[in-house]
């Protein structure tokens, strides 16, 4: 089916599972997440983030979505992740993108209105869905690098007036989970999470959704978090198969069978995903 947006996807609002949300890169990915979530019949989100905009340009991966899209009948929704400014969010637009997140979690709160607000009119106008990004997530994402001392949690003050001053249709906090992988253990503040769901009744997203327990992933969900964002467990998956590919067959030339491995692998773990959130069968669930 033709792509829907990320509104639509999270329309009702998923209580007790999460929509999953995977960062692509190339054909490949795009094939493992939507045949994943076909085989699980499961909605999903397709992510792709400034770097991987610059390794496949807007055109060809939102191509490629809409193709894989139009083959399979689950709702699949295409989202800009973590834009930083308001031209890519426009690129992404006029490519036919049905979300878009603006990420101005490095600017002040003011600066991060401003610019998300734009961005919502402008989006909202062409009937795309917006995500910002209140508090700043840390660790490695793209070509972001967030140290700990930079990264800093929701102020759950602020979420009232953010969520109203832009418009925004889902709210990226910041509670403690960081992007890439984990060192030590992970500190969510379930507590803040708890308090920013009461406050406001738009969807909420979990970024930095790889190398998670299943309990934190578990209680999250239970917390009302309805998008869970997984970037780095895929990319470990295919560079790891690509990896233990070159030193089983090291004469091996066929870039086909190369890749093929590599999206089984991230199918594998797309699919372990969409159980984990308690996506499986909610394909059917969502307004279309
Ligand atoms: O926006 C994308 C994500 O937050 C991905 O985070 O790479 O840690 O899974 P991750
Ligand atoms: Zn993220």
């Amino acid at each position: 089916m033709a792509l829907i947006t990320t509104k639509q996807i999270l329309t009702p609002q998923p209580s007790g599972w999460a929509v999953g949300a995977f960062n692509v890169h190339n054909m490949e990915d795009v094939q493992a997440v939507v045949w994943a979530a076909e085989e699980a019949q499961a909605p999903v989100i397709i992510l792709v983030s400034e770097s991987a905009l610059k390794h496949a340009g807007a055109a060809y991966i939102g191509s490629i979505v809409k193709a894989a899209s139009e083959r399979v009948n689950i709702p699949i929704a295409l989202q800009l992740d973590h834009g930083r400014s308001y031209e890519v969010a426009v690129e992404c637009i006029k490519e036919g993108f049905s979300g878009v997140m603006i990420d101005g979690s490095h600017l002040p709160f003011a600066e991060n209105v401003a610019l998300t607000k734009k961005v919502v009119e402008v989006a909202h106008d062409f009937g795309v869905t917006v995500e910002g990004e209140l508090g700043r997530v840390g660790g490695k994402e793209d070509h972001l690098n967030v140290a700990s001392q930079d990264a800093f949690l929701t102020d759950p003050d602020q979420v009232v007036e953010f969520v109203e001053s832009t418009g925004i249709d889902i709210l990226a906090p910041a509670i403690g989970t960081v992007h890439g992988l984990y060192r030590g253990e992970p500190m969510i503040d379930f507590a803040l999470l708890g308090k920013i769901r009461a406050l406001v009744h738009l969807p909420l997203v979990m970024h930095g959704g790889s190398d998670l327990p299943v309990a934190i992933i578990e209680q999250a969900i239970a917390s009302g978090i309805s998008k869970i964002n997984v970037g780095t467990d895929i990319k470990y998956a295919v560079t790891d198969t690509i990896k233990e590919y070159f030193r089983d067959h090291p004469e091996e030339f066929e870039p086909r069978k190369v890749f093929g491995a590599a999206r089984e692998q991230a199918k594998r773990v797309v699919g372990e995903k969409l159980l984990l959130f308690k996506a499986v069968g909610k394909a059917r669930e969502v307004n279309r």
